[in-house]
């Protein structure tokens, strides 16, 4: 991503909300309304935060990085990496008040099934994964084509120098020079694959 960065590829800002904070304290929670433990992030820092920065830039998105949005997978990223000009919402205590949410968020993004103390990781991650995929990002721009899950399929087996390591041996084919039949057996290897250990992919048969 730094290298993304240098290229003029990829633009990331990185916002502090307690600009926007509602008093001179910097305060940006408050206890949550009905009781409980944990704090939430206000409405009125939140929505001048997203005005600010909508006023310099259009956003094609306002993503907010939660663990009950829809779970991150390539597809997504592909479909994200198209856009021009994405602001993040990273969440930290309970959560950020549900109205910002109704009226401003246009897409609930999770990195998984498990919780983070704070949604910048989950940014990190986010960004990662569209940024590798913008052109001239990747030195060998068609690499990022057969990624894994690219095709909701995961990668074959790879192996590099030397052929032979303890006798461990690298397989015939791959030694063939025969580009097509090289291209079967990966392909192959990763339905093989695929199969072995994401039987829940959706088929690519
Ligand atoms: N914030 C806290 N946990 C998260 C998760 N799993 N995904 C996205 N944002 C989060």
């Amino acid at each position: 991503m730094k290298r993304a960065q240098e290229k003029g590829l990829l633009e990331v800002h990185v916002h502090h909300l307690r600009q926007w904070a509602v008093n001179e304290y910097g305060q940006v929670d408050d206890y949550q309304y009905g009781g409980g433990a944990g704090m939430v992030m206000m409405c009125e820092p939140l929505a001048k935060a997203i005005e600010a920065l909508s006023a310099d830039r259009q956003y094609d998105e306002i993503i907010y990085l939660t663990p009950d949005g829809e779970t991150l997978n390539q597809k997504i990223s592909n479909t994200l990496s198209l856009k021009q000009t994405l602001l993040l919402i990273c969440g930290h205590y309970k959560g950020i008040d549900e109205r910002i949410r109704e009226h401003f968020v246009t897409r609930e993004i999770s990195i998984g099934d498990y919780v983070l103390s704070g949604g910048e990781l989950a940014a990190a991650v986010l960004v990662d994964s569209i940024g590798r995929l913008l052109p001239g990002v990747l030195n060998d721009e068609t690499s990022a084509l057969f990624d894994s899950f690219q095709d909701n399929l995961l990668a074959p087996p790879v192996y590099t120098r030397p052929e032979d390591f303890r006798g461990w041996k690298v397989p015939a084919i791959l030694m063939s020079g025969d580009h097509k039949k090289i291209e079967e057996w990966r392909h192959e290897q990763s339905l093989q694959r695929t199969q072995e250990r994401r039987p829940d992919l959706p088929d690519q048969l």
